[in-house]
């Protein structure tokens, strides 16, 4: 793979650089255009600023939410731009189009050291075809607006679309400093997590889960699972959980893990149950295996913190994905702040994986530094861990 040092060293003063970046941001639900955390913006700073003090014409390019191909204002990455400019203490120019006359004409104005952002890559049904032809032609489209490509995009390397898999066919390829340090972080915990290997995962479907589950249980001293899925769980031990999520088809595949597992999956004991999921709801912490009919669970209880927070405390490697409940509520936050501290304390090494937990962590406003790696990528982290090939990575290989 070749890296941002490499295409340094091939000079990149005044040559145009085209940066895919995973700008994939959340907004305030209560005021349009504020970003409410800007964590994948910063990651991505290095090396645009990097690229830029070495004199290039800096395009960068991102996916924002999903817009189904073509131009949608409520995905407009327009406040992205502001944000990076302030961020790089530089306006940055912003074309209206991704690869049309404003973003061509924007190209052709850079001057060296400026940095564009196209718009959103999703606005072109091109950029997430399933018909190689159609994402060829538009990853053809990106590649004349460069002479380079760096991806830097590690939320998306999970993804076989144009600006982050094709278009690295059509342009000499390189890999930039936060895919290169999620790449090796990921390696590190998949292949050599030394022992004991705590894994937390959270968030609200086992289905989304599965695949991770299963790679990982043989080999991890403990699986914790809270949030929105352990009811799933809860239910194929054979509790009620009321009105709590459930994925009824997952059932047997729950018990079927807990069986494999013997022991090492670890369940809630107590949750926090609400009448409605609403900050104002009535609520009351409550037996995991005594959920009202009339209640949901919106999160793991004290107890199971205490719980969860012991097997972290033993562990040399934690990786953690989900969070423990509705954390976004105030009354529901408590779980995944008592989880986020405890795998702070740990005496070893521990990842925060996806744009949730990363988000979470921020929100909350927990110290980031007791985190051995916050990764910038949700899917992509889990599908590296479940050995899948990236996309993304293998096109910075080939
Ligand atoms: C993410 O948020 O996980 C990445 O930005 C990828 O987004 P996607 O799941 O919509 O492809
Ligand atoms: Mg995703």
């Amino acid at each position: 793979m070749k890296t941002l040092d490499d295409l340094l060293g091939e000079g990149v003063s005044g040559r145009r650089v085209l940066v895919r970046a995973d700008l994939n941001v959340p907004f305030d639900k209560n005021e349009a255009g504020k970003i409410s955390d800007d964590g994948r913006i910063r990651a991505v700073l290095p090396t645009l600023i990097t690229l830029r003090d070495a004199g290039a014409r800096v395009i960068v390019c991102s996916h924002l939410g999903r817009p189904k191909g073509a131009p949608d204002p409520k995905y407009t990455l327009g406040p992205v731009a502001t944000r990076l400019g302030e961020l790089l203490g530089n306006p940055v120019v912003f074309a209206e189009d991704t690869v049309g006359p404003s973003a061509k004409a924007a190209a052709d104005a850079l001057t060296d050291g400026q940095v564009l952002l196209l718009e959103n890559l999703r606005f072109n049904a091109g950029e997430t075809s399933k018909d190689d032809a159609e994402r060829g032609a538009f990853a053809d489209e990106l590649a004349t607006l460069a002479d380079f490509y760096v991806d830097d995009a590690f939320g998306a390397v999970h993804r076989k679309h144009a600006s982050v898999y094709d278009v690295a066919a059509r342009l000499p390829q390189y890999a930039g400093g936060l895919v290169l340090k999620e790449v090796e972080v990921l390696r590190k915990v998949t292949e050599t997590p030394e022992q004991p290997y705590v894994v937390v995962l959270g968030g609200s479907k086992v289905s989304d889960k599965l695949a991770v589950i299963q790679a990982l249980l043989p080999k991890v001293d403990k699986l914790l699972v809270g949030g929105g899925m352990c009811f799933t769980f809860l239910k194929a031990q054979g509790h009620e959980v009321g009105k709590s999520l459930l994925e009824a088809e997952m059932i047997d595949t729950c018990a079927d893990l807990l069986a494999q597992a013997a022991g090492r999956i670890v369940l809630p004991v107590d949750v926090v149950a609400a009448t409605a999921f609403d900050a104002g709801a009535e609520h009351d912490v409550v037996r995991a295996e005594a959920i009202p009919a009339d209640r949901l669970g919106l999160d793991i209880g004290p107890e199971s913190v205490a719980l969860f927070a012991e097997a972290i405390g033993s562990a040399k490697t934690v990786f953690w994905n989900g969070p423990m409940g509705v954390f976004e509520l105030a009354p529901f936050a408590a779980g995944t702040r008592g989880v986020a501290e405890a795998i702070t304390k740990i005496d070893g090494f521990s990842v925060v994986g996806g744009g949730d937990s990363a988000a979470a962590v921020r929100t909350l406003g927990i110290d980031e530094s007791g985190f051995g790696h916050i990764s910038t990528g949700g899917g992509a982290s889990l599908e590296y861990l479940e050995g899948k090939t990236l996309p993304g990575i293998l096109a910075l290989e080939s």
